[in-house]
């Protein structure tokens, strides 16, 4: 061994004696610092100042569009504030009967949860004129372009008109078909294929959001109103312009026949 390695050894020896010191012992002096800019780095206090933002704070408010998720539920005690949390259930998707058609109990809501609308109804029949008539047609009869025969949807498609879709079926009291929670359901998720088979439908949750969905629910309703409906029902100022489109008509295309029955 070398001198210069032996010189190396000792002065590291006594350079971990210096280091280690003695456990317990009381010192006036600072304590030494080998990081200074670790102990010392520049950071932001809570509750400090800084000229950097211009209101001088250095707690900043939370981005836009994100949710703070405290620890205790929001519940505004004064008006202005239940608008926050208004838009935070909204953010959050808080509302289990607005965002999945179901209510506390787990089942599918039998009516749409928001106020039904003249405007409503008109974004459904827009929306359902993009997204479902091309398979179950514009009347929501099932006979949309892709169910013709030169040009068949693996699946039959269903009559949106049928009476299992409009109310309770008397054979089988647990049937939720009839449901407008059941009907949004199938329009954002569409129907599963059973087994690994391709979907029956596609759901349409990336095109048509929660609103868009129930707006289509009403459209649904109304198509399946008007197929089982009078004139007397709709209002009076409304009647006199469908009797005249009904009058222009040609008489060898009458409207099919109402479906009466509960269909397999
Ligand atoms: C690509 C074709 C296609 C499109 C587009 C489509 N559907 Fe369907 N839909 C089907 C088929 C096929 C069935 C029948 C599936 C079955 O019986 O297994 C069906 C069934 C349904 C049912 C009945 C569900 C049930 O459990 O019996 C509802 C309600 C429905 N569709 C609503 C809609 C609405 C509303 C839209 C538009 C957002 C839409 N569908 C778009 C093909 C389609």
């Amino acid at each position: 061994m070398s001198t210069r390695h032996i010189i190396f050894g000792l002065s590291a020896l006594a350079l971990g004696a210096g280091l280690s010191g003695c456990r317990g012992d009381r010192e006036d002096a600072p304590p030494r610092q080998f990081f200074p800019d670790l102990d010392d780095q520049l950071k932001w206090h809570p509750q400090g100042q800084s000229g950097f933002f211009s209101d001088n704070r250095m707690m900043r408010r939370p981005a836009a569009g994100t949710v703070p998720f405290g620890t205790t539920e929001f519940v505004p005690t004064q008006d202005w504030a239940s608008a926050f949390a208004a838009e935070r259930a909204g953010l959050l998707k808080e509302d289990k009967g607005f965002f999945e058609g179901v209510g506390p109990d787990g089942k599918y809501l039998s009516t749409i949860p928001v106020p039904v609308t003249l405007d409503m109804l008109r974004h459904g029949q827009e929306k359902f004129n993009i997204y479902c008539s091309v398979c179950h047609g514009y009347m929501g009869d099932g006979n949309g372009r892709v169910s013709s025969a030169t040009n068949q949807w693996a699946v039959p498609v269903a009559n949106l008109l049928d009476v299992k879709y409009r109310l309770p079926d008397p054979k089988d009291p647990s049937s939720e078909l009839h449901k407008d929670g059941y009907l949004f359901h199938t329009v954002r998720y569409g129907l599963l294929g059973e087994g690994g088979q391709p979907p029956r439908m596609p759901g349409y949750a990336h095109a048509l959001s929660e609103a868009d969905a129930w707006a289509v629910v009403g459209y649904v309703r109304s198509l399946q109103t008007a197929r089982n409906g009078t004139l007397e029902d709709v209002p009076e100022s409304a009647r006199e312009e469908l009797r005249r489109k009904r009058g222009a008509v040609p008489a060898a295309a009458p409207a099919a026949a109402p479906s009466t029955g509960v269909s397999k």
